[in-house]
């Protein structure tokens, strides 16, 4: 059996007071990458109604989708409400989450898969065997859709992620109507094209522990996400931080609420219009952090390019090469976690 080397039990081992050195980011050339600058003042981020998307007024739901719209070009995340998810689904959600770390190294040792697209997966850092520093963080991924997996325990897990992964994806599926009516394109042209009947749809657990020297670790480093949209919740403790104008953002989630950020092939499709938003995830020394981002992307055998009616070859040519999402997701994450590195790759 592997041994992990998860941050969990790192954490819990009673006398810890200082980070392993493979734990320290911030002291190399992190430091200098000029966007540590963190807005603490509060800065209000978009927030959008989703049940007025059904409301039978036009009016009303011509602003909503304009306002969806605003909010993926100038922030490329946004505060989704009246989401129609039960609350009480949403915390039994990530009290399972929470239950799967708190099992025993043994256990969760079931879910160790290696390959990037394995169907499960337990890991720490973001990809062990190629990062050079480590995060400190322990994930939990699992594939739940268009075939659903779910790890074998804590008992429940299985009936209660494929109830929230079933109510996320419809959430996400009306959101890029939303987003498809905002680009100026007919309301079902990305379901269609992309085929979100066969949605490919990642369900991926953090948890991050109180660490000894939070100013030194990072627990995820800045990058955007492929995919299309990602829902995500968190128990009450901050620690996401949103790339905004050059400075990071914090991010305090309310109950009831999901943070929805746009991904790389939303900024593919849109031609650059809709740009996927840069995101990190720092420690704190006091408290255990957990979040869930369920991640939506096209049908895993999609060759995503720029929509035909948002390209034009005088004054709006293709930004990016089209590429197959499979092949984009393998290779994002066989690799270190970097930014955008992997969208200027076909740009
Ligand atoms: C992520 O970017 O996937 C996770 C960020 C977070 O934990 O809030
Ligand atoms: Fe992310």
């Amino acid at each position: 059996r592997p041994n992990i080397g998860c941050v969990k039990d790192l954490a819990e081992s009673s006398d810890l007071i200082s980070i392993p050195s493979k734990y320290s980011y911030f002291n190399t050339q992190n430091q200098e990458d000029g966007m540590d600058e963190v807005v603490a003042e509060l800065v209000q981020i978009p927030t959008i109604d989703f049940s007025i998307l059904n409301s039978t007024f036009p009016d009303q739901r011509s602003k909503v989708i304009q306002d969806i719209g605003k909010a993926c070009q100038d922030w490329g995340f946004f505060m989704v409400i009246n989401h129609g998810v039960p609350e009480s689904l949403m915390e039994r959600m990530l009290a399972m989450c929470r239950d799967f770390f708190d099992q025993t190294e043994e256990e969760k040792l079931e879910c160790a898969g290696k390959h990037v697209l394995a169907p499960i997966r337990f890991g720490t850092s973001f990809n062990s065997s190629v990062d050079k520093v480590f995060f400190w963080r322990d994930f939990l991924k699992v594939l739940v859709h268009p075939q659903f997996h779910s790890p074998s325990s804590p008992a429940g897990f299985s009936e209660i992620s494929m109830e929230y992964c079933e109510k996320t994806r419809q959430v996400a599926r009306e959101l890029l109507k939303a987003i498809s009516e905002s680009l100026g394109l007919e309301e079902n042209c990305i379901d269609k094209t992309m085929e979100l009947e066969s949605c490919f749809q990642i369900l991926i657990s953090n948890l991050y522990p109180p660490c000894p020297q939070p100013d030194l670790a990072m627990g995820m480093p800045p990058h955007s996400d492929h995919g299309l949209l990602t829902l995500l919740i968190q128990n009450q403790n901050g620690g996401l931080q949103l790339n905004h104008n050059g400075k990071w953002v914090n991010v305090h989630a309310s109950p009831n609420t999901f943070l929805v950020n746009t991904g790389d092939h939303l900024e593919i499709l849109s031609n650059g219009k809709y740009k996927s938003v840069l995101h990190r995830a720092v420690v704190n020394n006091k408290v255990t952090r957990i979040s869930l981002a369920v991640t939506h992307g096209p049908c895993l055998d999609k060759v995503v390019a720029p929509v035909a009616e948002l390209v034009d070859s005088e004054n709006n040519p293709a930004l990016y090469h089209g590429m197959k999402y499979k092949e984009y997701l393998e290779f994002q994450q066989s690799n270190q976690l970097n930014g955008k590195s992997h969208l200027d790759r076909i740009r």
